[in-house]
């Protein structure tokens, strides 16, 4: 998993619940990294599945709200990291139904080694998009949260509805249903 989702994930538990919970969490876990990110590095998907776990038992709050609050800011970041990519699009069908055959491919050729989820496009109009996520790493609440801000985005909003295909969460159908 690439540097910056450590570096952006802990700047935000650090504004959210200070400074003491992001070294918290930290002890708590067994970080290969220490707990020492750079944006560009890549460490172990296990180091993130460790900090959200002590993130989730100290606050109370479960790992798919906390994945998918991250994913809100995180959107924000990629706007502002990668304005060009996400200029494209007009259009928030249009940009989700494009991660797969544009966006995702241009992070690729950003960052060789980032570990992308896969969406196979099931069906699509201009007001529905249902697809499959499929990933090892079953962060399909991180893209929920992705979703919602393109919508927002785009002044626009849309009911997204979740259907587990695999009980652990690694395959993922998502019916999303564009309301205004
Ligand atoms: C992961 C970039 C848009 C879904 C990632 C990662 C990067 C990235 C750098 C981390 C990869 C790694 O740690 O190795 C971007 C950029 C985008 C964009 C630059 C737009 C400009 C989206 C959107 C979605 C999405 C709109 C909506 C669903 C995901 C998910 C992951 C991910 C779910 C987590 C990894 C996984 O589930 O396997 N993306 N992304 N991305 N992205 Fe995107």
């Amino acid at each position: 998993m690439k540097g910056i989702v450590f570096t952006e994930f802990l700047n935000l538990v650090e504004s959210k619940f200070g400074l003491e919970m992001v070294d918290k969490i930290i002890n708590k876990s067994n970080l290969e990294s220490q707990g020492a990110y750079t944006a560009v590095g890549t460490y172990e998907f296990s180091e993130m599945l460790q900090l959200l776990q002590h993130l989730s038992e100290s606050t109370g709050v479960s790992i798919d709200d906390l994945l998918m609050v991250y994913a809100e800011h995180f959107f924000k970041v990629l706007v502002d990291s990668y304005p060009g990519i996400i200029s494209a699009y007009k259009d928030p069908i249009e940009m989700l139904s494009s991660i797969e055959n544009h966006i995702h491919v241009e992070v690729k050729k950003i960052y060789p080694d980032a570990e992308l989820p896969t969406f196979q496009i099931i069906e699509k109009s201009g007001e529905l998009l249902v697809m499959v996520y499929k990933s090892s790493r079953a962060m399909y609440y991180f893209g929920l949260g992705l979703m919602n801000k393109t919508f927002e985005h785009f002044n626009s909003s849309a009911e997204i509805q979740l259907e587990k295909i695999k009980e652990d969460g690694t395959e993922v159908k998502f019916i999303i249903q564009k309301i205004s």
